[in-house]
Parts: structure tokens; C-alpha cells; sequence
């Protein structure tokens, strides 16, 4: 859809007026009235609901607790050259892939209450996803479209049973619950967010033998009322089809209404720049990528590699990491994610220090100890100084349509939960990172837009491990260094 006469696309123009700039702090709004003007921003006082609720009386089932282990190395199923034997979906597999990409596995005591951190990572800790699982009649899981409640571990009918083929996990989005952090650039975070758990749900798939595939065009409207997002405060953003074939989306009726908070503030940009990428048919499902070759390095099992993962605070700069590592991870991470990756290396065994465009690592654009300028292009956090290597995924969103644009930054996403999981596989730590937009360009030496970065480095302590269904680890805040 088309904007304006300079021909702007909706999502260009969300995109520009919630770029970074130097001279702007992060929490204030661009200077344009079509950016909610009077929020304030991180107010504690109007804290989001952490998750959706709904009207008592729903029917409820509680999920398996105990999760089937898969033996895979978890670098072999990124990969795409994991030998597993084809498992069929049933309750526990379902537990599993739920629990280990959406499940609240660890908590905080902070001033405001319990904050619950999920298994997949979150910019910000906003946590702004919900999940839900359509499934058809006639199969081994239970009927009906439900939603799935990462406190409880449950999972609750909020629908009839689809009609269609195949069981579907469908993701959708809350723009409030990151907007009261990030404003309209949330929205930019939802996509990061959902790529980056649909990163842990197909490893998990994939290293138990599940037929997966990624949707990210797919009938907005039929999608929304299956699982009754109303299209401004809970937008339909991923399906993921369990099953060789098409997934159950039609509704065979109305879906309970839950509600995302008490009063959602709307952002009028988000919702236009959402609702101008809708379409009417299902598209096909992403090529995972043809299989990768890295190097034979050992790495526990897929659940094992989540259980230990968490987003590090702090890394080691005085020690840095091997380049088989490096090699590793990028192969891995960007495998059938389609979009063009930078990489800015500060301390990588055998290679120079500079910017270099993926895969080329023999020349960079750029070279030179880069440590500072990471730091202030990521707005002085010092992840981005200390890690060994940061990524930076960018491209040319003015090629893009509205839909486009979607699937670029969940790729961009998916990349990064891949890269963490990698990373936490071979022994390094790894953060997603935000940056100033204005401040890439002249880091790349091309007149791009930068995605996500994520940084990967040497972890200075060991996250607590992830406790299991019904028993999350009880963590306490980390200290950042500056
Ligand atoms: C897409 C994405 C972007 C992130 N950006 C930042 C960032 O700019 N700075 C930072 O310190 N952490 C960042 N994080 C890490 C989150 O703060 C972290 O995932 C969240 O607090 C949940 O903690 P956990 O990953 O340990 O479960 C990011 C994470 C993701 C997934």
C-alpha cells in the first residue's frame, strides 16, 4: 500500500519515524503527529498485562509435564544434517515444543510485581507474543483452536475445532505491551521476538522428528478471527503448520475474547503499517535452506541448549573466540533466513578486526578495532564493546512491500534466535541488540537499514538454568558493567 506522494509504503514510513538518531534519546517520539505524542514511556504505573487473560469458565487442559528428550547435537539440527527418525505429534511432543519456545521458565522478584521471562529471548524482556494451537478433529491432539497460557503450562478452548488438515501453532502479537517500552518501534520488536522463538520451536521440531513449516503469509483476517485478535491490539503475525499438509485455519466459529490489558493504548502508525501488509491466501511454507556444512563441533541436545540459555548481561572482553565458532554460528543462524548479514569482529581467532559482509571473510569493508563505535552506534551498551563478534543484519527496505517488510524483520529475528542457540551450543553467550539507525550506513559503508544486530562473545558468568513446566527458576537481576 502506498503512502503519501513521495510513495512511501506504510511500513517505510513506521520504519523512518522510529529510526534511531543521534541527538534524540531512544524514549522520546519523533517530531511527527502521526507518532502517539503524549505516552509516557516505561510507566510502571501502567505496567502491560504480561500475558492475555480471559473470562473464567473456559475449558482448561493441563499440559504433560514431563518433556520427551530428543539426542540430536543441537548444531547438527540447525544445520539441517541432524539424522532423526519422523516422530507423529501427540500431547507430550506438542508440551514440548510449547514449553521450550513460549513457557515461562524463569521468574524475578522486581518492584512491581513477578516478572515471568519466557524461554525465547525478548527484546527489551516485553515478552509481546501469544501462542495459540488449531487443531482439527480426528487426530491424535485435543479439538478446537487454544491458547496457550505460559504461566500455567496449559492450554485453554478458546474455539472450535478448524477446519482443515493439519494442527497449527498461529502466533500473534500485543503492539501495546512492547509500546509502552519502545513506542511505534515495538512493533519493529514483535517480528524480532516472534523470529526469534520460531527459531527454538523449529530446532525443537526438527530435532524430534516433527514436520514443521513456517508461514508468513497467510489470510490475516481468517487468522485473526480464529483466534479472535482484533487486528489493533493483537495482530496475527506467524503460522507454523505441524504437518506435511495445509494447516487448519478456517474457523468453524466465534473465538472467545480475552482481553491484552485493562486500556491498551492503540499506536495508530502500528496499525496501519500491520494492516496495509494483509493478505487473502495462504502462501507456501519458508524453504528451511538447504543443509549447511560446518565444522564438527560437539554440542548437547537442542532442550539442553534452551535450558542453558539466557541473554548475557555481561561478557569477557579480554577473551575472544575461535573462528570454527564464528563460522558456525553465522552458517547456522542465516540457513534459508534470506536476508543479507554484516559482521563486526573485535576479537576472532586468525581474522583481523573490521567489518566484514557475510560470507566473505577475507576482505573487510572496513578495518580497524571498532570496539568504541559499536558501543555508541548501540547506544553505549556495553555488550555490543565487549562481545567478540557483533552481527549485523541490514538491507534495502525501499525494495520492500508492506508484507515484505514483516518477513524481512522476523528473518532478521529468526537469525538471531538461531545465533544465540548456536552460540550457547558451542560455550560463547549471545544478546539481541538495538542500535541507532541513522549510525549503520556509514558502519556498513552502504545506504542501508539495519534489521537487528545480535551480539556473541565470551559470557562472564553462567545464566541459572531454566526450570521445567510448572517450577521456573527464580533469578535475580544481573548487574550491568556500565
Ligand atoms: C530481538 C532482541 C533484541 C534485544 N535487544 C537487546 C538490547 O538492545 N540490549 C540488551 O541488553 N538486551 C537485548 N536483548 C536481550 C533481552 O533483554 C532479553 O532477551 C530479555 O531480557 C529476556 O531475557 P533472557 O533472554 O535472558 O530470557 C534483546 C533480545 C532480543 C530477542
Amino acid at each position: 500500500m502506498r503512502e503519501g506522494a513521495g510513495g512511501e509504503t506504510a511500513t517505510q514510513l513506521l520504519h523512518r519515524l522510529t529510526s534511531y538518531e543521534p541527538g534524540r534519546h531512544w524514549t522520546a517520539p519523533a517530531g511527527d503527529p502521526r507518532v502517539v505524542q503524549d505516552l509516557q514511556v516505561n510507566d510502571e504505573g501502567r505496567l502491560p498485562w504480561f500475558v492475555k487473560r480471559y473470562p473464567p469458565g473456559l475449558p482448561r487442559l493441563p499440559l504433560p509435564r514431563e518433556l520427551p528428550a530428543t539426542a540430536a547435537p543441537a548444531i547438527s539440527v540447525l544445520a539441517g544434517s541432524a539424522r532423526v527418525a519422523p516422530a507423529a505429534l501427540d500431547l507430550p511432543h506438542l508440551s514440548r515444543l510449547l514449553y521450550l519456545s513460549a513457557g515461562v521458565v524463569r521468574t524475578m522478584e522486581r518492584p512491581y510485581g513477578v516478572h515471568p521471562f519466557r524461554a525465547a529471548g525478548s527484546a527489551g524482556g516485553r515478552f509481546p507474543l501469544e501462542l495459540y494451537v488449531a487443531v482439527p478433529g480426528g487426530g491424535a491432539l485435543p479439538p478446537g483452536v487454544h491458547w496457550y497460557d505460559p504461566l500455567e503450562h496449559a492450554l485453554v478452548r478458546v474455539g472450535p475445532a478448524p477446519r482443515g488438515s493439519a494442527p497449527a501453532v498461529v502466533v500473534t502479537g500485543v503492539p501495546w505491551r512492547t509500546g509502552w517500552r519502545y513506542r511505534e518501534r515495538g512493533w519493529r520488536h514483535v517480528y524480532w521476538d516472534a523470529g526469534t522463538m520460531l527459531a527454538q520451536l523449529l530446532a525443537l521440531a526438527d530435532s524430534a522428528g516433527l514436520a514443521a513449516g513456517l508461514y508468513t503469509t497467510f489470510p490475516d483476517v481468517a487468522v485473526a478471527a480464529l483466534t479472535g485478535a482484533d487486528l489493533v491490539h493483537e495482530l496475527p503475525v506467524a503460522v507454523v503448520g505441524l504437518g506435511d499438509t495445509s494447516p487448519a485455519l478456517v474457523s468453524a466459529g466465534a473465538a472467545a475474547t480475552g482481553r491484552v490489558d485493562v486500556a491498551p493504548v492503540e499506536f495508530p502508525l502500528v496499525t496501519a503499517a500491520q494492516r496495509a501488509g494483509e493478505r487473502d491466501g495462504l502462501g507456501l511454507p519458508w524453504d528451511r535452506g538447504t543443509l549447511v556444512s560446518v565444522p564438527a563441533l560437539t554440542s548437547p541436545p537442542v532442550e539442553a541448549v534452551i535450558a542453558a540459555r539466557g541473554s548475557q548481561r555481561r561478557m569477557n572482553p579480554a577473551r575472544g573466540l575461535p573462528q570454527d565458532l564464528l563460522r558456525t554460528c553465522i552458517s547456522v543462524a542465516v540457513r534459508g533466513a534470506g536476508v543479507p548479514h554484516w559482521v563486526a569482529l573485535h576479537d576472532v581467532e586468525g581474522l583481523a578486526p573490521g567489518v566484514y559482509r557475510w560470507p566473505d571473510l577475507h576482505a573487510p569493508v572496513r578495518a580497524g578495532t571498532l570496539r568504541d563505535e559499536l558501543h555508541r552506534i548501540c547506544l553505549r551498551q556495553a555488550l555490543a564493546r565487549d562481545a567478540a563478534f557483533v552481527t549485523i543484519a541490514a538491507t534495502g527496505i525501499g525494495r520492500l512491500d508492506d508484507r515484505q517488510y514483516r518477513e524481512a524483520q522476523l528473518a532478521a529475528g529468526l537469525a538471531e534466535g538461531r545465533l544465540h542457540l548456536a552460540a550457547y551450543a558451542l560455550g560463547a553467550s549471545a544478546s539481541g541488540m538495538t542500535f541507532i539507525d541513522s549510525e549503520v550506513p556509514p558502519l556498513l559503508g552502504e545506504p542501508l537499514d539495519a534489521l537487528l544486530f545480535t551480539c556473541v562473545g565470551v559470557p562472564a558468568y553462567a545464566s541459572a538454568a531454566a526450570g521445567p513446566p510448572g517450577a521456573p527458576t527464580k533469578v535475580r537481576r544481573v548487574t550491568r558493567r556500565s
